[in-house]
């Protein structure tokens, strides 16, 4: 009979020889960890990460140059600095892939849906169409916005109105967006307009539940998930008459007739046969969940972070009222042009978004080779990398007393005659990844931007805003690497009492 001495040495040696042996073999052993490296303490790596992912990565960017972190299914590589991000960004498509790292991430074939994968025809209707449209679907937009919140913020005479800063301004940007996805009137009906909005939650529920399984369980798991699936299914009925109405209308009147809806959802239909698809209705409805489900969330989160500042600061209302006001004057109106000249406007929402952000990351990629970086490390392949995007954004090196929410920043910057075509909230830059940086970036920030800087010169223009009792800014909570605004606090507003029209 072994004693209980023995039993616990050979354990031990078990374990250490388990440790040994996977570090011989580990391809990342030669990154440093934030986080225990031993393969069942990693998993405590990954509950700390998704609980203190801000923590875990400022950490890493504070000691290296390269790190990497534990999540639940895999290791992932961050680069720090300015001069790393730019690397990153810079290596080809055929060694680093965005499109498989967020697959990859994602899983959007189980999460999503199979086609829109292998016809991503969106991607190319958001570069395209969306960004080329922006001037002609200007004055829609700002009508959608303007008449969102007045339904939205109930506010008569002059009383103070008190509503939830996050749903309030989810709404509106759903609104908003699917104005130009698919149209009045289905942008303004309920039933489309929860599907819509709820898709994003059911997405995360696959996502959340795939996470915790190995690569090698995933197609075994993968095709059971339901939710996305039962979306779609829902969504079809609501948006299948509007898609045989508009085929109908092509029968009958050729590729163009006169009053052809300028939206998403048609550019989607004429992109397909394009690239010579064959009247795929499950995919257009995909096109559009998909585009919604990338659009909306991250411009909600976004313009609420904005406007929590501005409800805690409501002295910064009278410099911007004075830009738009000025503008609108010297343009005889609103059109996109206009919304150019409004360089305050454009900085304070930059701003919120540097100190804020929606992603502690940015520029994910998989590596398809091994790559070797400038500083020698080796990256094999299959590697996830990614961008410390919160720390960059908040580093002395790259901002001056970066944690201070200064809302002119950038539009001081550009004040300068060899600055003035820099720092748009569009640029991005190796100092700035929040829409990431390179081939990939965000290609739907064209259309963010715009719409963002719609509802904050709406709100400037017409209604005061406070939080009550001159509350303070309510703190931002990470869900894993998401950066959220509270979402539930609330926001107070008032007709402006000296509107002249
Ligand atoms: C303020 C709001 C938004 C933020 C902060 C944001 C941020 C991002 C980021 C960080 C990426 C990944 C880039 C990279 O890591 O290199 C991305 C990709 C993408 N975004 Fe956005 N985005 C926003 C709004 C939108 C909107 C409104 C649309 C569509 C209308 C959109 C469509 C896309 C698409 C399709 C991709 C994938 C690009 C590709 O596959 O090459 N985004 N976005
Ligand atoms: C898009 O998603 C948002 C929230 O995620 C939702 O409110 C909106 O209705 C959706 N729209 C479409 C067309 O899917
Ligand atoms: C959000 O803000 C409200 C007050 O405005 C506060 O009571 C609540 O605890 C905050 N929630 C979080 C998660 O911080």
């Amino acid at each position: 009979m072994a004693s209980s001495a023995e039993v616990i040495c050979a354990l031990l040696a078990i374990v250490v020889g388990f440790v040994v042996i996977r570090k011989k073999t580990d391809p990342l052993h030669h990154i440093p960890a934030i986080g225990p490296t031993a393969p069942l303490l990693s998993y405590l790596g990954a509950i700390r990460f998704l609980n203190n992912a801000r923590e875990v990565l400022q950490e890493g960017y504070d000691k290296y140059k390269i790190f990497k972190v534990s999540m639940f299914d895999r290791w992932i590589v961050v680069v720090s600095g300015a001069k790393m991000n730019e690397e990153l960004r810079k290596v080809p498509d055929e060694q680093m892939s965005f499109m498989e790292a967020i697959d990859l991430m994602i899983q959007s074939k189980y999460t999503i849906a199979p086609d829109i994968l292998v016809h991503p025809i969106h991607i190319t209707v958001i570069k395209e169409q969306l960004t080329k449209n922006l001037a002609p679907l200007f004055p829609d937009v700002a009508e959608e916005v303007r008449l969102a919140f007045q339904e939205l913020i109930p506010a008569k005479d002059d009383e103070w109105v008190s509503v939830p800063g996050y749903d309030t301004i989810a709404a509106v940007i759903a609104r908003a967006s699917n104005r130009v996805f698919v149209g009045v009137p289905l942008c303004r009906n309920a039933e489309y307009l929860k599907l819509a909005t709820t898709f994003t939650a059911e997405v995360m529920k696959g996502c959340t539940v795939l996470a915790f399984f190995p690569d090698f369980l995933k197609p075994l798991i993968g095709p059971f998930l339901p939710w996305s699936r039962r979306a779609i299914r829902r969504m079809h009925p609501l948006l299948r008459p509007v898609i045989e109405e508009r085929l109908r209308q092509r029968e009958e009147n050729g590729d163009d007739w006169s009053d052809k809806p300028n939206d998403l959802l048609m550019w989607i239909i004429d992109e397909a046969r394009r690239v010579g698809l064959n009247e795929p209705i499950d995919l257009w409805v995909q096109g559009v969940l998909v585009s919604n489900f990338t659009a909306i969330h991250t411009s909600t989160i976004t313009f609420t972070h904005a406007l929590f500042h501005l409800a805690a600061n409501p002295e910064y209302i009278k410099p911007l009222r004075e830009e738009v006001e000025e503008v609108i004057r010297q343009e005889n109106g609103w059109t996109k042009v206009s919304m150019n000249k409004m360089w305050k406007l454009d900085s304070f929402l930059k701003e919120s978004s540097r100190v804020n952000g929606v992603s502690g990351i940015a520029v994910t990629r998989i590596a398809l080779t091994d790559v070797t970086l400038s500083d020698g490390t080796l990256l094999p392949m299959g590697t996830v990398v990614t961008a410390a995007a919160a720390s960059t954004h908040l580093d002395e090196e790259n901002y001056d007393k970066p944690d201070i929410f200064d809302p002119f920043r950038f539009s001081n910057m550009r004040a300068e005659e060899s600055e003035k075509n820099r720092h748009h909230y569009v640029s991005t830059s190796a100092e700035y990844i929040g829409f990431g940086h390179g081939r990939h970036a965000c290609p739907g920030r064209f259309f963010a931007v715009n719409e963002l800087k719609i509802m904050l010169a709406t709100i400037i223009l017409y209604y005061d805003v406070k939080f009550a009792d001159g509350g303070k800014r309510p703190d931002n909570t990470w869900m894993a690497t998401t950066i959220l605004p509270n979402q539930t606090a609330k926001v107070m507003f008032r007709k402006r009492q000296d509107l002249v029209v």
